[in-house]
């Protein structure tokens, strides 16, 4: 993406994010849940919100099927507009991490280099987890009908029937999903937080 702004001076805050972690009492960061179409992100974004918010945490979900009305709604789903939705996406989380917050978000996120682009803007606050199911077990629960539709042909350049799915090579967690309940999968991801933020 070009980069068109000029003349830009950035300000510095006086209040270091260490210190709002120190407000807090924990540390910020993303967690990025990538993964396929029903695979479980949604599911496990909000059982963990809630269970960490239950625990005093500040905690923010972040998932595809609300942005894709607001801040995405000019996107699409070729690879330059999922690109386009993850970079703002990974920005926006940044912010989120930079303010203090646990940020949990639920992003098909089907490409690797975009992933990796937002690994490069939020650094070490950036926490990958792969929300790991086959297509064949995403199929069969198919919770939105989607795949139906997709096997139809009327969606095109749909994850994991008509467009790539590229998962990643050294995720920092992976939860599987298609081989657990789901109360197992949101304790592994409880586990991974509380240790280490
Ligand atoms: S991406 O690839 O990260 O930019 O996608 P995301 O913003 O997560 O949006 C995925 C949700 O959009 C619906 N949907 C599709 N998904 C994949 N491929 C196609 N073609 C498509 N069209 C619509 C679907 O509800 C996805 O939500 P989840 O929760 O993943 O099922
Ligand atoms: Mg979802």
């Amino acid at each position: 993406r070009t980069v068109v702004s000029t003349n830009i001076h950035a300000v510095e805050s006086r209040v270091a994010m260490e210190d709002r972690w120190q407000k807090n009492n924990h540390k910020s960061g993303v967690i990025w849940l990538t993964g396929l179409s029903g695979a479980g992100k949604t599911t496990l974004a909000l059982a963990l919100e809630h269970e960490l918010h239950r625990k005093g945490y500040q905690v923010y979900v972040l998932d595809g099927d609300n942005i894709r009305h607001g801040l995405s709604a000019d996107l699409g789903f070729s690879p330059d507009d999922r690109a386009e939705n993850i970079r703002r996406v990974g920005e926006v989380s940044a912010l989120f991490a930079q303010a203090g917050m646990i940020v949990v978000t639920a992003f098909i996120s089907p490409y690797r280099a975009d992933r990796d682009h937002v690994r490069d803007i939020a650094g070490t606050l950036f926490h990958e987890v792969h929300v790991k199911a086959d297509v064949a077990t995403c199929e069969l629960r198919d919770p939105k009908g989607l795949y139906k539709k997709a096997r139809a042909g009327e969606i095109k350049d749909f994850t994991g029937i008509s467009a790539p799915y590229e998962p990643p090579q050294a995720p920092e967690l992976v939860v599987d999903t298609a081989n657990q309940s789901i109360e197992q999968s949101v304790a592994e991801l409880l586990a991974y937080v509380t240790t280490h933020f």
